[in-house]
């Protein structure tokens, strides 16, 4: 067989994998640590905010920031303009700049999954 054939015949089942594996259902990354399970407060959602928010929005607040994100309820109770203001890139929260995208999916991910507390 002539090696052209034979490249043909390896690449295409190969060429098939790479496609059917890139959904637009892959777009969004998934979160991390573990995509199969569910994104809960305790074990994702708490270290995002202890990292990037309670600098600010601690107990008590400082530098200007109108609220403390501290506990399960305030975090839940203020979901949706957290994900908005994470994901405005001209008003960002953190006001450095917008997190990495693995971290914004999982507070998206976090609503998507219904707010788990853990
Ligand atoms: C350097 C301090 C600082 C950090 C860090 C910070 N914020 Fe803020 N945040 C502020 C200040 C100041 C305001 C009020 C002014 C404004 O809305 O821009 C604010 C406002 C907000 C608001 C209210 C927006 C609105 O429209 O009502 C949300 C929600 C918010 N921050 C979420 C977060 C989240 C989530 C993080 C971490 C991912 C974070 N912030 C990190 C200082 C901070």
């Amino acid at each position: 067989m002539k090696t052209k054939h034979l490249i043909y015949l390896l690449g295409l089942p190969l060429m098939i994998y790479t496609c059917s594996s890139d959904s637009p259902d892959d777009v969004i990354p998934d979160p991390k640590p573990d995509p199969t399970s569910e994104i809960t407060y305790d074990d994702n959602i708490k270290s995002i905010m202890s990292a990037n928010c309670t600098q600010c929005h601690g107990a008590p607040t400082s530098q200007g920031a109108p609220f403390s994100l501290t506990t399960f309820t305030q975090v839940k109770n203020r979901v949706d303009v957290i994900i908005s203001r994470m994901n405005n890139s001209a008003n960002p929260m953190p006001p450095a700049g917008l997190l990495s995208t693995d971290v914004r999916a999982m507070v998206k991910q976090w609503k998507d999954d219904g707010l788990l507390e853990n």
